[in-house]
Formats: structure tokens, C-alpha cells, sequence
């Protein structure tokens, strides 16, 4: 009799205690090895084996690539050693030989299969592209790296191929580990780590230790240097070792009991239903977790499906599990097969009606051998136990049922949830009633069909986590999420600046890549513009009011055949449904660009469209920060009022139903590719509007230069838009007409624009915001009637900045203290308000005074103060603001 020892450490030993067991055939019930006997002292040799090999990085440390040479080479000593696994398998684990000789090909198949799909195609590193966090920008990625000790305890059915199971995904994702047969079945897993040692796989990476689960499994299942254990078998051993698991928040995949539902529907082939009832059944004895134990028969074909399995059960062979002509060998022990015994003498008192089997089969020629005839109870009750626990052997429960609902709710009747089948004629059928079944695996016309890359667990109480394919190598990884800061600096981390009394943040990053066509007859660009970007198919974009004016149809005849539409129904301060009814209206004409004619109405709307018609959906799902991280439909607007900037920026405004305020897409590919700035677009723009518009782009410059986001290259932006601003205003107030100065109004909008993208706004954009959400004060008019109170009250935080305000206002600034000056700019900005027209009260434009202390609360939230030069937390604060502006 062969003598097998444990496996520890790179070296076949003895037990520290000495003692070994008898490996048993089940089909004679005589010894057929001893088996060295682990014990506690083994199994911590074991782990902390498995330990230093990781801890080592002799195995976790190897590229992919390396450790798939070993696992190849482990494959070829598998290979090599094939027909006396089969024949030990067959002979200690009780599977028919023509069962057992396909399992080594199946551990090589696998871990051929996995350990290359490891090497070459798991996602080790992954980039984060947009992060979602727009306050914390730097390279994101993910590195996924092994668990560490991984504990596999491996049940008696297929010692085997589970043992493998738990073995190559463990091994190629770098773990070590520490694998468990179960008593009755230790000789192969032994065999497996005699081929792991020839093929060099260093020492400690790979033990096999067999012992009793009570005392060996409760070792490895609490030992603080076991980081992961999986496990095949019963869920009530699966549910004690989560909970020894526990102590020491080990992770662990669980593959557990199963009681699953094969559902035979009306218009089954029969021929083939019986047999996959017959092989879903009674293969390996129904030693197997997913075996489909609850046969559903439609009431439709009930009788007839009872007689023809009835007869294909009897026809079974059952024999020495070594004879070539056995269809079913024994069961694995004694206890097993009292267990059977005890569920069939159940059934027959629950009232189930036992048609076929129900006892212990006699083989010719042997003495002893644990055979039991493969056993149908019809009539099945699914309340009956033995319809409810796993039994695991030759036992199937036959349950009518008159629909396919009915036979989905029976099926779903169960703690368990592992496998299933359905046998149709209609495939659309088979797979609606696979749908409804809550499980980890269904198989339509077949059965009991594994394959390497297609992902096996339980829902329910079968089972935590996923054995092979992508999924299985995921369970043995852990995710590490690396964050490189973008600028390492301590005065450019907005997060930093939450604990610090200083808000300024130094570094920035310039993106503005909007191409900027502008001067009188600028819209002839277009034509080129359009086949430039690679299109054919534009889309005008406009609302009703510039469409009247006639600027959309000039831009139709401009683009000659490149035009397939104008959609002229945005209105002012547009929603989501606005975006959703232009993409609509592009989808419908096949449009490849967007062309927006108007203000920021319509700028934003065909911001989102492009990200839209690039992502697919509706607007509702791009409203974000930060996260697209490529080129949207190409854009080219041309604005026709004075002052969002729109055309540059990289925000696009849009007003939520749901929400009930204006939300943001904030995105550097949402900026359009061209911008066209034609002073023909704004002769048009009366009065009113010119002046509220006008004083949008002066906010906008005015808190991009006050900002902590502030910098070099947008200050000097913010200065010139200013003085284009305050000489250009009246001169388009006095005389609409006058296109140089309609001109330079548009120039220092798409400035204050490019400034307000890169360097933000701060806290009169949050306080416009909020007027006109709840109140619906144009921006440009609330905007410019609270930035002179604000720039006051920012004046000892950013009084350098506003004495720049002053002189690019033209106040004559010399012998003034910076601080006066700074107030000087506030005074500067309403003597021109004033000049122009401009709404000078809140209550000038509609919002009641007892609505103030509300649109303080709410503009105390808002995402622009944030970059306010003046730190803003208290609404007292700002109600005072508003009470100013009142
Ligand atoms: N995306 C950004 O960077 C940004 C910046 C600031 C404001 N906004 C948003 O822009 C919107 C406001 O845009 P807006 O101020 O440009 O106004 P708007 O687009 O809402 O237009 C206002 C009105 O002016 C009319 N009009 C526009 N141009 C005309 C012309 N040349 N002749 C005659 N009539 C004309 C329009 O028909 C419309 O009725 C708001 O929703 C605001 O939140 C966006």
C-alpha cells in the first residue's frame, strides 16, 4: 500500500505527531493507502510556509508572465502524471473511471486556460481617466494585487478538480497557498503538489495538508496569517467557517449546497429532457452541489415524463466505479450513505410516492461497497424536506406544476440558489423562465456543463463569490487604488487650504482650446470650420427671438448644403428637456455638428447636446464635473448677446425639473471647437439686454480676478475684458449700431469667458444663481446688481486685485491706499451701471424682500462661493448682501 505524507514547505513529511489514516475505497470499502495525519502543529507550519513564501515576493513578486512558465510547467507535470490521477481519483473518491479519466484534462485545460488569461489579458493596472473628483485632480489608477496565504478546503466529490479550482487562480494572481483535502479524499491533491514540486514551483507556495476539518479546518479558518479561505461543501460548515473567518475579517468565496430546480416545460423535446434529468441527476451519484435534485414537470407532460424517467433510471448501470461499463459507482462513505438512506425512509413518510430505487444496489462480484440505486419520489411536495435540503446522492424529487410562473416561484422556493436547467423547444421561452430563476448558473437543454472563462456560485445560501473565469481571478485580488497629485504642492490643494487661514491656490492649469474666429464678416469661416471638424450635417441650434431677428437663416446660407436643419425651440435659461428635444431633432436629421446661434440659452444647450449625442441617453445623465475624457460632437457657436462667454467656456447651465435649480456639466470637452464672434450677431440685441449681458461678462471678470483660483494668465484676460467693458457699453447703449464697439463687448466676453473657465467665479455668481433660480432675475441683472456690494465685501481679501478693477475701470487711482481704490472699483462699477441703465435693486427685478434670508441659505451652498476671495460660511453674511442689493 502506497504511503502518502504531507506536503509543507517545498518537502514531502510526516505528521509532527506521527499519525496517519487509511484512504478507502468506497466501492470495496478496503484501505488502498495510509495518509500522513496533519495536526495543529502541520497546519501553522503550513501557514507560516505560505507566509514567508508571499511575505518573500518569491512568487507575488514575479511579473505574470513568470509565474504562467511555472503554471504552464505544473500543467505539463499534471499532464505527465494523468492516468495515475484519474485511476486514484476514481478509486478514493468513488467516480466512474469514464468520469474520472476526463479530470486531469479538465485541471490541465484550466490552468492552461486561466494562468495565460492572467498572465496576458487580466487587468492588472487600470487608469483612472476622470475621476470624479473635481477638487483633487492627479493621475488615478488601480492596481489589483494578491490577497496573500489563501486557505482552499476542498470537498470529497471532486477532490481533484476543486482542489485545482482553488489552486491556478490563486497561484497566477501571485498567492500562496494552503490546501486542505478532505479526509475522506487526500491522495490526489498530494499527487498535485508532487507535480507543483517538479515543475519548481518555489518552496512554500503550495502545501497540502490532509487532516479533520474540526481540528486542521479550524486552524486555517482563525489563524491570523491566513488572509483568504475558500471553500467547497456544505452550507452549514460554509456558514461556521464565515464565522471563524470572522474574527480576523478574513475574505472568503464560498461554493455551498444547492437543491436546484430542473424545469421541464411543455414543449420539452422528452428524449432529451429525460436525459438531462437522468444526468442532472444521477451523475457521480448526485454527489454534486448544482445537481438538478427538484425535477419541475409541467402538468401537461407529467405522466408521460414519469414513465420514460422511471424507465431510463432503471437502466442504469450502477458498478465498480473501475469497471468501463459502470454508469454509477458508489457513494463516498458510510456516512454518506446512511444520509441517503435517512432521506429516502423521510420522503416515503412525508408522502412522497417513491416509483423507482429507494435502496442499496447490489453489484455482482463485490463484497461491501457503498451503492445505492438511483432513487425518483413523484408526486413531490416543495414544502417536503426532502424537496428543501440537500440530500447529495442518487435522489430526485419529481414536482408538477400547471404554468411557467409557477414553476419560476417553485423554483425560487428554496434557501438555495446554485444551478438550474430549462428543457424547451423555444429558446426566447427557456430563457424567460432562466431569467426568473434566482441562481448562480442556469443551463438551457443541458446540463452540468462548467467551462474555464464562465463564472460558478451561489445566490442565496449556496454560496459568497465566484469560481472561474475573470471573476475567479478578481476573488483572489484586492484592489489598490494609487492618487498622484497632480501639482505637489501645498499652496495648490484646495483640500489642504480647508485647515489653512490662507485660500489661495497658486498652481492652475490652462485648457481653452475653442478656436476663435472673430471681426465683421467672420461667419464666412463656417463653411471651412465645418469640414475642418470632418463634418457635413449641421444642425442650427436657436431660440425663437434670434430666429426673428434673422440671424439663424444668415448662418443657413452661410453654410450653404452643410446645413440639414434649424431647431429654434430653446428658451431662455433652458432645462434638460430643452437639450433632450435638440438631440431629438439631431438624431432625427442625422446630424454629425451642432451649430448654436444665440446667447447662453443657446450655447449651453448645444453644450449638451454634443455630450449627449456623443454618450447616448438624455441630458439628465451628463450632468457632472469633470468626467468625459474625449472629443464630444463637434461645436461651433456663434453668440449673439454680449456677455456669457458661452462659446469658450467649458460649463454648460441647464435647469433640472428634478432638482429644482440650475445644475452643472462642467467639462473641458464640452468647450465648442469654434467660435465664431461676428459683430453682425449683436447690432440686434436691445438695449436691455445688452446692458445685463454686458455685466455677466464684467462679473465674470471682476471674481475670475478676485478668486482664489486667480492667476497670471487669466488676470490678464479679466483686466482687458474690464476695460473693453466699461469704454464699449455706453458707446453700444448710445448707438447699437456701432459694430467696432459691438465688437469689442464680444471680444471681452469670450475673455472674461476663457478667465471665468480656468480661475472660477466666487460669490455674486452664487448669489445671481440663487435669484435666479428661485426668482427668476436674469443672470446678467442679478449678477450685476450684487457685484459692487460683494467686491465691498471682499475688500480686505482681495484689495490688490480690486485697485486693478479700479484702474482698468479708468478711476484715477494714484496717492489713493489700496484699500480705497479697491472701494473706489465698487463705486466705478455702479457709476457705470448707472450710466448704462442698468437695474440698480433687487427689487427692481422681482425678488420680494421676504424671499432674501431663504436666497441666502440657498446661495450659502452654491459651488461658486467656494472660490470667493473671501472665505463665505455664515448666511447671516450674505443675507446682509442681499439687504444691500435690496
Ligand atoms: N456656459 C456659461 O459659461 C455661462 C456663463 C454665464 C451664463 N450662462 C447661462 O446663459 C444663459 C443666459 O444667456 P444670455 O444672457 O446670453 O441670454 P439668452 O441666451 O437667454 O438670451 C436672452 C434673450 O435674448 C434674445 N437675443 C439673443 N441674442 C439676440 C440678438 N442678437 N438679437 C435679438 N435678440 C436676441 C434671445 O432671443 C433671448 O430671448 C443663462 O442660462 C446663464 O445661466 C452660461
Amino acid at each position: 500500500m502506497e504511503n502518502y505524507k504531507l506536503f509543507i514547505n517545498g518537502e514531502f513529511v510526516d505528521a509532527a505527531s506521527g499519525k496517519t489514516f487509511e484512504a478507502i475505497d468506497p466501492g470495496t470499502e478496503q484501505p488502498i493507502a495510509t495518509v500522513a495525519q496533519a495536526g495543529k502543529a502541520d497546519a501553522e507550519a503550513a501557514i507560516t510556509a505560505a507566509r514567508k513564501a508571499f511575505d518573500s515576493g518569491i512568487w507575488s513578486g514575479l511579473v505574470p508572465a513568470a509565474r504562467l512558465a511555472k503554471l504552464q510547467d505544473f500543467a505539463d507535470q499534471m499532464a505527465q502524471q494523468g492516468l495515475r490521477l484519474a485511476a486514484t481519483e476514481s478509486m478514493n473518491a468513488g467516480q466512474v473511471i469514464n468520469l474520472a479519466k476526463v479530470m486531469p484534462l479538465l485541471c490541465i485545460g484550466y490552468a492552461r486556460n486561466i494562468s495565460h488569461y492572467a498572465a496576458a489579458k487580466f487587468p492588472w493596472e487600470e487608469e483612472i481617466l476622470a475621476s470624479g473628483n473635481a477638487f483633487g485632480p492627479g493621475r488615478e489608477f488601480i492596481r489589483r494585487e494578491p490577497i496573500g496565504v489563501c486557505v482552499g478546503i476542498i470537498p470529497w466529490n471532486f477532490p481533484m478538480l476543486m482542489a485545482i479550482w482553488k489552486m491556478i487562480p490563486a497561484l497566477a494572481t501571485g498567492n500562496t497557498v494552503v490546501i486542505k483535502p478532505a479526509s475522506y479524499t487526500p491522495l490526489t491533491a498530494l499527487i498535485l503538489a508532487e507535480a507543483a514540486k517538479a515543475a519548481g514551483i518555489p518552496n512554500g507556495v503550495v502545501n497540502v495538508i490532509p487532516g479533520s476539518g474540526g481540528e486542521v479546518g479550524k486552524i486555517l479558518c482563525t489563524h491570523p496569517d491566513v488572509d483568504k479561505i475558500a471553500f467547497t461543501g456544505s452550507t452549514a460548515v460554509g456558514r461556521e467557517i464565515m464565522r471563524m473567518g470572522s474574527a480576523t475579517v478574513k475574505k472568503v468565496t464560498l461554493e455551498l449546497g444547492g437543491k436546484s430546480a430542473n424545469i421541464i416545460l411543455d414543449d420539452a423535446d422528452m428524449d432529451l429532457a429525460v436525459e438531462g434529468a437522468t444526468y442532472g441527476t444521477f451523475s457521480h451519484q448526485g454527489q454534486i452541489c448544482e445537481s438538478g435534485t427538484r425535477v419541475l414537470a409541467s402538468s401537461k407532460i407529467y405522466d408521460q415524463f414519469i414513465e420514460m424517467f422511471k424507465k431510463r433510471a432503471e437502466a442504469l448501470r450502477v458498478g465498480y466505479q473501475m469497471h468501463p461499463t459502470s454508469h454509477m459507482g458508489p457513494l463516498v462513505s458510510k456516512e454518506q450513505l446512511a444520509t441517503v438512506e435517512g432521506y429516502v425512509k423521510m420522503g416515503k413518510e412525508e408522502g412522497a410516492e417513491l416509483i423507482t430505487g429507494g435502496k442499496r444496489a447490489e453489484v455482482q462480484g463485490i463484497k461491501g461497497g457503498y451503492y445505492y440505486a438511483p432513487t425518483i419520489f413523484a408526486n413531490v411536495k416543495n414544502k417536503m424536506r426532502i424537496a428543501q435540503e440537500e440530500i447529495f446522492g442518487p435522489v430526485v424529487c419529481v414536482i408538477k406544476y400547471d404554468s411557467d410562473e409557477e414553476a419560476v416561484a417553485i423554483a425560487n422556493d428554496s434557501i438555495y440558489g446554485l444551478g438550474g436547467g430549462v428543457f424547451s423547444s423555444n429558446t426566447a421561452r427557456a430563457e424567460r423562465v432562466a431569467r426568473g430563476v434566482r441562481t448562480g448558473t442556469m443551463w438551457i437543454n443541458n446540463y452540468h456543463i462548467f467551462s474555464d472563462f464562465c463564472p460558478f456560485g451561489g445566490y442565496k445560501q449556496s454560496g459568497v463569490g465566484r469560481e472561474l473565469g475573470a471573476a475567479g481571478l478578481h476573488e483572489y485580488t484586492q484592489v489598490k487604488r494609487v492618487h498622484v497629485n497632480y501639482a505637489a504642492d501645498r499652496n495648490t490643494n484646495m483640500n489642504f487650504a480647508l485647515m489653512s487661514d490662507n485660500k489661495k491656490i497658486e498652481g492652475f492649469s490652462y485648457n481653452c482650446p475653442t478656436n476663435v474666429v472673430g471681426g465683421h464678416g467672420a461667419l464666412s469661416s463656417i463653411y471651412k470650420e465645418v469640414t475642418n471638424l470632418g463634418c457635413r450635417r449641421a444642425l442650427i441650434l436657436t431660440d425663437p427671438g434670434v430666429r426673428k431677428a434673422g440671424l439663424a437663416d444668415l448662418v443657413k446660407n452661410a453654410l450653404v448644403d452643410f446645413c440639414v436643419g434649424i431647431h429654434d425651440k430653446i428658451p431662455p435659461d433652458p432645462d434638460l428637456e430643452s437639450v433632450d428635444a435638440a438631440v431629438e431633432a439631431a438624431r432625427e436629421l442625422r446630424a454629425d455638428c451642432i451649430v448654436s446661434v444665440g446667447g447662453g440659452s443657446v450655447i449651453d444647450t448645444a453644450k449638451g447636446a454634443c455630450a449627449t449625442l456623443k454618450n447616448g441617453g438624455k441630458a439628465n445623465d451628463h450632468l457632472n464635473f469633470l468626467v468625459l475624457t474625449e472629443p464630444q460632437t463637434p461645436h461651433i457657436a456663434i453668440p449673439t448677446t454680449a456677455g456669457t462667454g458661452s462659446e469658450v467656456t467649458n460649463a454648460a447651465v441647464l435647469t433640472s425639473k428634478g432638482a429644482g435649480r440650475k445644475l452643472f456639466i462642467i467639462d473641458t470637452h464640452i468647450m465648442p471647437n469654434t467660435a465664431i464672434l461676428d459683430p453682425r450677431f449683436t447690432m440686434t440685441l436691445p438695449k436691455g439686454l445688452t446692458v445685463s449681458t454686458g455685466m455677466d461678462a464684467m462679473t465674470h471678470a471682476v471674481e475670475a480676478l478676485t478668486s482664489i483660483m486667480s492667476n497670471q494668465i487669466c488676470d490678464g484676460q479679466a483686466l482687458h475684458a474690464i476695460r473693453l467693458i466699461s469704454e464699449n457699453m455706453p458707446l453700444v447703449v448710445a448707438d447699437g449700431k456701432n459694430e467696432k464697439a459691438r465688437l469689442n463687448m464680444q471680444i471681452a466676453a469670450t475673455m472674461a469667458g476663457w478667465a471665468f473657465t480656468i480661475a472660477q467665479v466666487g460669490l455674486a455668481h452664487g448669489m445671481a444663481h440663487t435669484a435666479g433660480a428661485l426668482h427668476h432675475v436674469p443672470h446678467g441683472a442679478a449678477c450685476g446688481i450684487v457685484l459692487p456690494k460683494v467686491m465691498r465685501f471682499n475688500v480686505d481679501h482681495s484689495a490688490d486685485k480690486l485697485a486693478l478693477v479700479a484702474q482698468a475701470l479708468g478711476v484715477n487711482t494714484k496717492g489713493m491706499k489700496e484699500r480705497d481704490a479697491a472701494l473706489a472699483a465698487a463705486d466705478a462699477v455702479e457709476a457705470l451701471m448707472k450710466k448704462v441703465g442698468h437695474p440698480m435693486r433687487l427689487r427692481d427685478v422681482g425678488v420680494p424682500e421676504d424671499g432674501l434670508m431663504m436666497c441666502a441659505f440657498h446661495a450659502i451652498a452654491d459651488t461658486a462661493d467656494l472660490f470667493n476671495a473671501r472665505p463665505v460660511s455664515d448666511p447671516m453674511e450674505v443675507l446682509e448682501i442681499y439687504k444691500q442689493a435690496y
